[in-house]
């Protein structure tokens, strides 16, 4: 027989450590499967039909009880099915459509609550909405929810949440004071980025949000955010710090400053001052508009 010198097993330790920074916190089910069980399951149930099955092909009753109570170990416990994936445009268009229907803000939340057109959804354990004033003067739009935001339900409650009421408070600004909301409202699992068949399905949503909210103006935060919004290719360092304009469907245009997302500036804190100066531009504009 042979044996895995101890020296090749994986090391758990590494594996989790890997796990835990590549983002991956969350198990897709709530008790741990033994995969080594499963397998010898399936190695049991290869040998058995020699010695176990009876004329007409059914497993004895012994047999038969042994693997049901190593599946009964083995097996995660049963979830609501779900979708495994959202494949073709119709749920774009049905995005579309429900999102047009909305008529103020909290009907858009209820729509998009009960929107099953969007796969993130089933990972997520909440629809990350908004916070802040959905009556101010400014709106700040962020890419998807990460960890924090997904338990509390809440966009930017994590590091780069704190690190973002900070600079709004550089401009003398706070969530009273503020909207905040992300193009994509469900956490994506491991906080991949968002694929752009995802971001499809809920440009709609983020686009209908903006024009209910109908701020003085919109900052977009890091580059997803500012290429949905402000229809570019342009990478967010060439586009940063220069007024833009977001096209609303209903024609309405909202001057729009694309900056730096807090978490990129919690590992580049050199560009901190690059999003100063572009607060310091979005409070001048406030000052402007009144
Ligand atoms: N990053 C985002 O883009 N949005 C959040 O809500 C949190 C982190």
């Amino acid at each position: 027989m042979t044996s895995i010198a101890r020296h090749e097993q994986p090391d758990l330790r590494e594996l989790l450590a890997f796990y835990a920074e590549s983002g991956a916190y969350d198990a897709l089910v709530e008790e741990p499967i033994d995969r080594f069980a499963e397998a010898a399951v399936s190695a049991q149930s290869a040998k058995a039909p020699a010695r176990a099955r009876s004329f007409d092909g059914q497993a004895s009753a012994p047999a038969e009880q042994a693997r049901t109570s190593m599946l009964d170990r083995a097996a995660p416990p049963a979830r609501p099915a779900t979708p495994a994936a959202v494949p073709d445009e119709a749920q774009a268009a049905l995005a579309r459509e429900i999102a047009s229907r909305a008529g103020t803000l909290e009907e858009l939340r209820a729509h998009m609550a009960a929107f099953d057109g969007c796969n993130l959804k089933f990972t997520a354990k909440n629809l990350v909405f908004s916070d802040g004033n959905p009556t101010a003067d400014v709106m700040l739009v962020g890419e998807a929810p990460g960890r924090d935001e997904d338990l509390e339900g809440l966009p930017f409650v994590g590091r780069s949440g704190q690190l973002l009421d900070r600079m709004l408070a550089a401009i003398g600004l706070d969530r009273n004071s503020a909207y905040i909301a992300n193009v994509i409202p469900w956490r994506p699992p491991g906080n991949r980025t968002p694929t752009p068949h995802e971001t499809e399905i809920c440009r709609p949503f983020i686009e209908r949000q903006i024009e209910l909210a109908n701020p003085k103006v919109l900052v977009t935060l890091g580059g997803p955010s500012a290429k949905l919004l402000l229809d570019t290719t342009d990478g967010i360092l060439r586009l940063r710090g220069n007024w833009r304009a977001h096209q609303m469907k209903s024609g309405t245009v909202v001057p729009a400053m694309p900056t730096l997302h807090p978490a990129y500036l919690l590992r580049n804190p050199a560009h901190k001052k690059l999003a100063w100066r572009d607060f310091l531009e979005i409070k001048a504009k406030l000052g402007e508009l009144g």
